[in-house]
C-alpha cells in the first residue's frame, strides 16, 4: 500500500516537475498546480496531516519525499531542540527584541537586503508567475492566499473558483454595520475596522466547535473556515466603512500570532493585529505619508526645488518627529513593495505631481537620515509610496489608507493561522527581566 502511494506520489511529482518554470531557480520545493483540484480546502487537507516534501538535488533528482510535516517539527525539536540561534544580547532586550529569531513563521520569510519572500518567491517572481486577471497584468490576490496556504503556484482555473468561494463567504450580518454605525462619527476609520471584525466574531467556528470539544488536531478545520469567511467579508466591512497590507515578527503579524496562541479564534487574533497596525510606526503609516506629503505642498508649492525639500525634511527631524515612509525593522535596502509600486507609478502616472514630490524625496531623505548617524536603514519602505497611487486613483482620505492595508494583510495572517494551528503551536510565553535582573547578570559576566 505504502509502496503504491509512493509509486503514485513520485509519478505525480514528475509531473509537476515537468510544468515547473526553468526560470524560477530559487523555487525549491514549490509546485505549479494542475488544474483539476479547484478546492483549497481539500488541497490543505492532504497537506497536513501528510505534508509531502520534495526536495531536489542540484541534478533535480528527488532525494527524499513523504514526510509528515508535524512529524518533521517533532523530529526537529527532539534532535536539534539544543541548537543555539544566535546570543541574546542586552541590547536585543532592551530594543524590542530586534534581530531576535524567536518565531516560527511557515508563510513567507524577510530577508534585510532582499525583502519578503512568501512561501520562497520574491515580489518579482510572485509577479511573474501568479495568474493575473489580464495576460500581463498584476497577480490576483487569490492566487498569492493560495500559495501562501498551500506552498504551490495555483493555475487559473484554481484562483478562479477560489475567488467564486471567496464570494460565496462575503455576506456580512446586519448587526456588523449596526456596531459600526452605533461609533461616533469622529472615530478613526481602524476604530470602526476593529469594531467590524469584533462583531463578525460572533460567528466564529472555531469558537463553536472548540466549546462543543474539538481534538486539537482539528483545530485547524475551523480556524481554515473563520480565516476564509473574515478574508470574504473583510472588503465589504471596509467598503461599508468608506462610505463615509511580511514575515511573522513585525507588529500587527506577531500579535496575531501571539494571540492565537492563546487559541483565541482568527477574528479574535486579527482585531488584535488592526490595533497593532493602526500605529503610526506600523500600518498608520501610509496615512502619515500622504498628511506629510500634502503639508510638504501646502508650504512649498508642488514645483518644490530639492534644497526646499532638504529644509522641510531637516524642519521635520528638528522637531523630533521622523520621516514617515523611511526606515524598517528589519530591511536594510529599499522596499521591494516601494520599488513595484514606483514601477506600476511610472507605467500609469509618470505625471502626477504627488508622485514626482515621491521620487524627489527618493533622492533627498536617504542622503539626510544616513547623516543622522543612527537611522539603520535610510531607504524608503512600502508606505513611502503607496498613499499617492490611491491618492491618484481618487481615494483621497487618508485617513482609510491602513483600512485597506488591514484587509491585505488577512491574506499572510490567515493563512498562518491556520498553520499554527496545523502545526499544533504551543502558547507563545516569553520570559521577561526586570532592569536591575540585566544590571546584576552583567556585572556578573563582566
Ligand atoms: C520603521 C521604524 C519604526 C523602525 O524603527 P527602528 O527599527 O527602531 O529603526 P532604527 O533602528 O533605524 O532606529 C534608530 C534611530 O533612528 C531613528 N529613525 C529611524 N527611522 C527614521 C526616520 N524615518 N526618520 C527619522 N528617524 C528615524 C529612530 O527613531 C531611532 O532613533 P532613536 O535612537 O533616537 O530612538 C522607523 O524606521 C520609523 O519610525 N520610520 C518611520 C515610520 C514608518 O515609515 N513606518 C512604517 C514602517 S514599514
Amino acid at each position: 500500500m505504502v509502496f503504491f502511494r509512493s509509486v503514485a506520489v513520485l509519478s505525480k511529482l514528475r509531473s509537476r516537475l515537468a510544468q515547473q518554470s526553468t526560470a524560477l531557480g530559487s523555487a525549491r520545493w514549490l509546485q505549479t498546480q494542475s488544474a483539476s483540484d479547484l478546492d483549497l480546502h481539500s488541497q490543505l487537507k492532504d497537506l497536513i496531516p501528510e505534508q509531502q516534501i520534495y526536495r531536489f538535488s542540484s541534478e533535480l533528482s528527488i532525494v527524499r519525499s513523504l514526510t509528515v510535516l508535524q512529524e518533521r517539527l517533532k523530529k526537529l525539536k527532539a534532535e536539534n531542540g539544543k541548537v543555539q540561534l544566535g546570543n541574546i544580547t542586552v541590547d536585543m532586550v532592551i530594543g524590542g527584541m530586534r534581530g531576535m529569531t524567536g518565531l516560527l513563521w511557515e508563510t513567507s520569510l524577510l530577508d534585510p537586503d532582499e525583502g519578503i519572500r512568501f512561501r520562497g518567491l520574491s515580489i518579482p517572481e510572485c509577479q511573474k508567475l501568479l495568474p493575473a486577471a489580464t495576460p500581463g497584468g498584476e497577480p490576483l490576490p487569490e492566487g498569492l492566499l493560495w500559495l501562501l496556504l498551500t506552498g504551490k503556484v495555483p493555475s487559473k482555473e484554481q484562483v478562479d473558483a477560489l475567488s467564486k468561494e471567496l464570494q460565496s463567504r462575503s455576506k456580512v450580518p446586519d448587526h456588523v454595520y449596526k456596531a459600526i454605525n452605533a461609533l461616533p462619527a469622529t472615530a478613526h476609520a481602524m476604530t470602526q475596522f476593529t469594531t467590524g471584525v469584533m462583531a463578525l466574531q460572533v460567528e466564529s467556528e472555531f469558537q463553536k466547535a472548540y466549546d462543543k470539544g474539538l481534538s486539537k488536531a482539528k483545530f485547524w478545520e475551523p480556524t481554515y473556515e473563520d480565516s476564509m469567511n473574515l478574508i470574504a467579508r473583510l472588503p465589504v466591512v471596509a467598503s461599508f466603512i468608506y462610505r463615509s497590507d511580511h514575515e511573522g515578527g513585525n507588529v500587527s503579524a506577531h500579535t496575531a500570532h501571539l494571540v492565537a496562541s492563546a487559541l483565541s479564534d482568527p477574528y479574535l487574533s486579527f482585531a488584535a493585529a488592526l490595533n497593532g497596525l493602526a500605529g503610526p510606526l506600523h500600518g498608520l503609516a501610509n496615512q502619515e505619508v500622504l498628511l506629510w506629503i500634502k503639508s510638504v505642498v501646502k508650504e512649498c508649492g508642488e514645483n518644490i526645488t530639492a534644497e526646499q525639500l532638504k529644509d522641510y525634511v531637516w524642519k521635520t527631524l528638528n522637531s523630533g518627529k521622523v520621516v514617515p515612509g523611511y526606515g524598517h525593522g528589519v530591511l536594510r535596502k529599499t522596499d521591494p513593495r516601494y520599488t513595484c509600486q514606483r514601477e506600476f507609478a511610472l507605467k500609469h502616472l509618470p505625471a502626477d505631481p504627488l508622485f514626482q514630490l515621491v521620487s524627489k524625496l527618493y533622492e533627498v531623505v536617504p542622503p539626510i537620515l544616513t547623516q543622522l548617524g543612527k537611522v539603520k536603514n535610510p531607504w524608503p519602505n512600502v508606505d513611502a509610496h503607496s498613499g499617492v497611487l490611491l491618492n491618484h486613483f481618487g481615494l483621497s482620505e487618508a485617513r482609510y489608507y491602513t483600512v485597506l492595508f488591514g484587509v491585505s494583510r488577512s491574506i499572510g495572517i490567515g493563512s498562518q493561522l491556520v498553520w499554527d494551528r496545523a502545526l499544533g503551536l504551543p502558547l507563545e510565553r516569553p520570559k521577561s527581566v526586570t532592569m536591575e535582573w540585566l544590571e546584576n547578570y552583567c556585572k556578573k559576566a563582566a
